[in-house]
């Protein structure tokens, strides 16, 4: 067993300018998924960046057990199998050499970083572009590729920044399947991803980033507390109509697009009912959704409005 602690962690870039990291602390174990979440520059793959050793703290600390991560960042690399969000050109390679050439890299032996990448290719469902030139996957299966190089012989530390990327839903899900094994095996992973709804479900504990901040960290279920006895009730509107007035009942709630989501209490969920559906006889609403609160309610309400737009 072995935690990572990040301290009090500051970044500045532009010469003090620009403070992507302001006094971040959290901590990940070995075996646990750790979820990293937040708007768009909020200093999410700053923070990676750090703990892998690519980028230097401007102040604050990373250790891993009695290690200091900062001082030694060649160790912080041989710790951590990194999928940067920027992608990894494998023009040159077939798929399957590049996922072996990245397992052996990292120190496999040639038959089991075979085995490991056939099962892989399996997992993923990527059997019809196994032989194919990098230069000629779409996005999301050199995304996939990418992801199965950096897990093929993975590392103490397994940092995936936005793995699902152009990945289609079908192959997110059985991605998140092997992000779960990960930690099964043994491996903490740092998870960077916008994509709040299918983290809640893969990640044991997580932290929300904002303005270079932590604002929020805990279990999805702890993270939804204040929210228990609440509903969410979603209207979709007709393109480019507004927002009807809403009952007092519904507290917080946010516009995202021709979508008006609001926080009701559990007690009015008859009355939220037959409110949505008045709107819908009148032609003001298209549909409405009413169920439990998600991590994604809590994500909006943490970090605003901002948000509303990724
Ligand atoms: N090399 C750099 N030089 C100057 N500023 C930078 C640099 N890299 C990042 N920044 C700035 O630091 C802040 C944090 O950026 P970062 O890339 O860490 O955000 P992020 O949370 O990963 O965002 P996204 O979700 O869009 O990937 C942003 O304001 C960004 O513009
Ligand atoms: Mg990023």
């Amino acid at each position: 067993m072995w935690t990572l602690r990040v301290d009090n962690l500051e970044k500045t870039y532009d010469d003090g300018a620009t403070w992507a990291n302001n006094g971040i602390s959290l901590s990940v174990q070995s075996g646990e998924v750790f979820g990293l979440l937040g708007p768009n520059g909020a200093g999410k793959s700053t923070l990676v960046k750090q703990i892998i050793g690519l980028l230097m703290p401007s102040n604050g600390s990373i250790t891993l057990g009695d290690v200091d991560l900062v001082t030694d960042p060649d160790y912080a690399r041989q710790l951590c199998s990194y999928l940067p969000q920027a992608p990894m050109p494998i023009t040159a390679f077939k798929v399957r050499e590049a996922i072996d050439i990245a397992g052996m890299i990292r120190g496999g032996s040639r038959p089991e970083v075979q085995k490991r990448r056939d099962q892989l290719i399996e997992i993923l469902q990527l059997e019809e572009w196994r032989d194919t030139l990098g230069t000629n996957l779409s996005g999301g299966v050199k995304r996939l590729v990418g992801f199965a190089m950096a897990v093929v012989e993975p590392a103490p530390i397994v940092i995936l920044d936005e793995p699902t990327n152009d990945v289609d839903p079908l192959r997110r899900r059985l991605l998140w399947q092997v992000v779960r094994d990960l930690g099964e095996r043994g491996s903490g992973v740092i998870l960077v991803t916008h994509n709040v709804l299918e983290a809640e479900k893969s990640v044991d504990r997580l932290a929300i980033i904002d303005e270079g901040k932590l604002i929020a960290e805990g279990t999805p279920s702890s993270l939804k507390n204040d929210d228990r006895g609440s509903l969410r009730l979603q209207l979709m509107l007709p393109p480019g109509s507004r927002t009807p007035p809403l009952p007092s009942y519904i507290g917080e709630n946010v516009r995202v697009g021709n979508n008006v989501v609001g926080v009701i209490p559990e007690t009015y969920a008859a009355e939220g009912i037959a409110w949505a559906q008045g709107l819908m006889t009148e032609g003001i609403a298209d549909e409405y959704a009413l169920g439990a609160t998600t991590l994604e309610d809590v994500y909006v309400r943490l970090t605003g409005e901002r948000s509303a737009t990724t």
